[in-house]
């Protein structure tokens, strides 16, 4: 899906790639076992793919860059990881999650273990401000979280609590992915408040999307199974639509369905969120975000990798997986 986007910054994704896999080095064999089996499984590498565009955009010449990609994409590893076990899934990047594969103990233990490489890396990185953004950020989505756990089961969950877990859970990581470039690139404040602003609306959007395909997917190109988020009750926007405008009968299904989870009641629900305009709605906010979002990338030089960051906006609306 972003291939050519990727493409863009051809030898730095390259050099990205060589790196995650070089880190998971480690005394112990199940950490680069499950470390491997993930990593190299693949995945967009979005997070990433943003930094490094971030930083060429804004013209930077050095090697960190490679460094704090690859920390990003641990810290998007790690939550993965343990994001799998929370909500028992069961297929990740067209793969049994290490979850089936292993078990739960491990894929929590050697989550933790790539959060805290990712740590390692950043000190070698050796910048205080970086570090500070880093910190808040893997706080915040540790919120973001415990903030679903919270709401999980709960049909009374209101549109803007379902906002706050998405922006701390997912939007938090693409802003930092962009600001922390610009700070390492030495831009300006400002250029670092835009683009913390460009990648937390691209988060936004990504994650709205992700909520629909998970109705509206396919397992074998998402490469995760659909009917996870109902599965576990949880109230994401194509289900808080159906709660605010559904017929009475819609929404007692939906209720039902939040509070007791499980998949007895997907293919009804499927088809309530694509006739009830749930869906179209859910996308109409991302696309709405990724407008706001591309308005932050005004007073960067005109550059490929500006243009790269405009495909990625677009992307994280328009993908199937
Ligand atoms: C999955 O992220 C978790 C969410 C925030 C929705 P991605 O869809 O970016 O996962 P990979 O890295 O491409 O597998
Ligand atoms: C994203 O939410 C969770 C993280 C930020 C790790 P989801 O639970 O919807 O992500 P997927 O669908 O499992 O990838
Ligand atoms: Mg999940
Ligand atoms: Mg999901």
């Amino acid at each position: 899906m972003v291939k050519h986007i990727h493409a863009i910054v051809a030898d730095d994704f390259a050099a990205l790639n060589r790196k995650v896999v070089a880190e998971l080095h480690s005394r112990v064999p199940l950490i680069e076992s499950i470390g491997h089996y993930i990593i190299e499984a693949g995945g967009k590498r979005m997070r990433p793919t943003m930094a490094l565009l971030c930083a060429r955009a804004l013209g930077y010449q050095g090697e960190r860059h490679i460094d704090l990609a690859t920390v990003i994409e641990f810290l998007h590893t790690a939550t993965l990881l343990h994001d799998d076990v929370v909500d028992m899934s069961e297929m990740r990047r067209g793969r049994p999650t290490a979850n089936v594969k292993w078990d739960n103990p491990s894929s929590v233990l050697v989550g933790d273990f790539i959060y805290s490489r990712a740590f390692e890396l950043l000190v070698n990185i050796g910048s205080m401000p970086i570090m500070d953004v880093m910190a808040s950020t893997t706080n915040r989505i540790s919120e973001g979280e415990v903030l679903q756990l919270f709401h999980k089961n709960n049909p009374d969950t209101t549109e803007a609590s379902y906002l706050e877990v998405i922006r701390n859970k997912t939007a938090i990581l693409f802003a930092a992915a962009c600001s922390t470039a610009a700070i390492l690139a030495g831009a300006s404040t400002t250029i670092q408040q835009q683009l913390h602003s460009f990648g937390l609306e691209v988060g936004m959007a990504f994650q709205l999307i992700d909520d629909v395909l998970d109705y509206e997917g396919t397992g074998a190109e998402l490469g995760k199974n659909v009917g996870d988020d109902l599965a576990e009750g949880k109230p994401t926007m194509p289900l808080i639509y159906i709660l605010q405008h559904g017929t009475p009968a819609e929404r007692q299904l939906v209720t039902g369905a939040i509070q007791h989870g499980g998949l007895d009641q997907l293919e009804a629900i499927i088809r309530i969120v694509k006739s009830s305009g749930a869906l179209t709605y859910t996308r109409q906010l991302a696309q709405q975000r990724v407008d706001s979002a591309l308005a932050n990338l005004a007073s960067l030089p005109d550059s490929a990798y500006r243009h790269g960051l405009e495909l990625v906006a677009d992307a994280a609306v328009n993908r199937s997986n």
